[in-house]
């Protein structure tokens, strides 16, 4: 039960902060201690969601016609003023998701970046304009809104993936019903407050909180266009289908289990450096996490002694302590997932070469801590080498090629990022052409993506759409094709030919 100091936030529709009609809430608590209650949240139900399609399918008319150039003055002013905020909003990230406060804060700027970045395309938005085959005749595609879109967010990136999303469907005329993930409810209540701050007007944007029964509705209901949805493969699939009746046009942005090729040529000291990052950073609570890591044989125990030392070495503890390298699960059950996994691990017989064990005492009696963990020896056909963990849990297995270890990198059924370190250009470009995922790096881990290039992935990450960079424009508008005839008589396409 809600404890008397808690504040209570409502849902944000047609313009106003309204509670759920269920009269339910739910509580927002810190994974580094579980006694912080962050806040308490509406528990809603369709009829709710009904009340915010109902105003974002209402505000839709005006919206689309105000000028593109005028709807991103709208969202510059929102990105400066995020940057106004932006201490404060990691803070309070950092204290409902858990990761540390320096990636918090790099969260914050994704969304400033994003904010920016998209808000540019109020003036640009290209379309194309063509030669017609026909004599005084005129021919030119432009982008049209949708409507409304329904956009779904996960935890991990509490303000950065709703941004990904908002942002670009707002600069192309449509309106939003959000629904944020309940474990990270207030970092997207101070993205809408952003937004409403800076002058989107009632009904453009609306939040409602709650869990499966909003998710249903938002992707069920006529009135919605476009759904953008980013979490789990199981979860997406159910989205996917439930949108599926009525045509909507859906993408989705799922799981992963990315790999780091490492050459017998590498820096092995900057793979290690790229590894622990890749493999720890975020509590390895990224889709785009290293949780896969192929050596070359003749590298093999050199890279494992020195990963495997460095990992012992990261703090684990609350991410708003400057010492924590290593914040918290997000969740008790993201840590149950977690523990399940080493014993998947221990049981398929893969070597536990550190960590392994919840961590309880001091400083993380009160919250869902666990160590950094890695298996060695793994084969690509265990369970841990294919499933995606959510967590810090790193499975290191061996090749003794650059052909097999992109066959053990492809080997999986999800394609969102991969990477290879090595110092030979051929095997870079082979690796780089040959790697069937959305995203891949040289010499770098597999996260740490720039909000201006496209994200997303294949396979059972995606559906084929990618958010980001213009890619983005592509989920949140339709293409008209436009032609007008100045002849001033019927020209027949493909009918009245004309010799030269
Ligand atoms: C995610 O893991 O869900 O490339 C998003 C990255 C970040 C975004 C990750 N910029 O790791």
């Amino acid at each position: 039960m809600p404890t008397a100091s808690a504040t209570t936030y409502n849902n944000y529709v047609d313009g106003s902060w309204v509670p759920s009609a269920s009269g339910h809430t739910f509580e927002n608590r810190n994974p580094a201690n579980t006694d912080d209650l962050i806040g308490v949240f509406q528990q809603s139900t369709a009829a709710d969601v009904d009340a915010a399609i109902a105003a974002a399918a209402k505000a839709y008319e005006p919206w689309r016609l105000v000028p593109a150039p005028l709807r991103a003055e709208i969202l510059f002013r929102a990105a400066q003023l995020i940057v106004e905020r932006k201490e404060q909003y990691a803070r309070d990230m950092t204290r409902e998701m858990g990761k540390v406060l320096n990636e918090t804060r790099g969260d914050v700027q994704e969304a400033i970046d994003m904010t920016f970045y998209m808000a540019g395309e109020g003036r640009r938005m290209f379309g194309q304009t063509v030669p017609s085959e026909l004599r005084n005749k005129f021919a030119m595609s432009v982008r049209q809104p949708l409507g409304v879109s329904s956009i779904i967010t996960p935890w991990n990136f509490p303000m950065a993936i709703p941004s990904w999303k908002i942002i670009p469907a707002l600069v192309c005329g449509n309106t939003v019903v959000f629904k944020p993930s309940s474990n990270t409810p207030l970092s997207a209540l101070n993205f809408v407050q952003v937004l409403i701050d800076a002058g989107v007007p009632p009904g453009v944007v609306n939040m409602v909180t709650g869990d499966a029964d909003v998710g249903t509705a938002m992707t069920t209901d006529p009135r919605v266009r476009v759904v953008s949805f980013t979490g789990s493969t199981t979860v997406g699939r159910i989205v996917n289908q439930a949108a599926a009746s009525t045509f909507k046009k859906v993408h989705l942005e799922m799981g992963g289990k990315n790999v780091v090729m490492i050459m017998d040529d590498a820096n092995l000291e900057l793979a290690v450096d790229g590894c622990l990052w890749g493999g720890f950073g975020t509590t390895g609570q990224r889709c785009t996490a290293a949780s896969r890591v192929v050596v070359h044989d003749k590298v093999y125990k050199k890279f494992v002694e020195a990963f495997v030392a460095r990992t012992k070495t990261l703090v684990v503890g609350d991410g708003l302590d400057a010492k924590t390298d290593v914040g918290p699960s997000n969740s008790e059950a993201q840590l149950r997932t977690v523990m399940k996994y080493v014993q998947i691990g221990k049981d398929e017989g893969a070597a536990l070469a550190t960590g392994g064990r919840r961590l309880e005492s001091g400083a993380c009696a009160k919250g869902y801590f666990h160590e950094p963990t890695v298996f060695v020896d793994v084969d690509p056909k265990m369970r841990i080498a294919r499933e995606e963990i959510f967590g810090p849990v790193v499975s290191v297995m061996r090749c003794s090629s650059l052909d097999e270890a992109i066959a053990i990198g492809n080997g999986v059924e999800y394609g969102l990022s991969a990477s290879v370190y090595t110092q030979d250009i051929n095997r870079a470009f082979q690796a780089m052409r040959d790697l069937y995922t959305g995203i891949f790096y040289v010499n770098a881990p597999t996260i740490g993506a720039e909000v201006h290039l496209p994200f997303g992935g294949t396979k059972n990450t995606g559906n084929g759409h990618r958010e980001a960079g213009v890619a983005a424009l592509e989920v949140f508008s339709e293409w008209k094709s436009i032609y007008i005839d100045f002849s001033g008589r019927l020209q027949r396409a493909q009918i009245d030919t004309e010799q030269l």
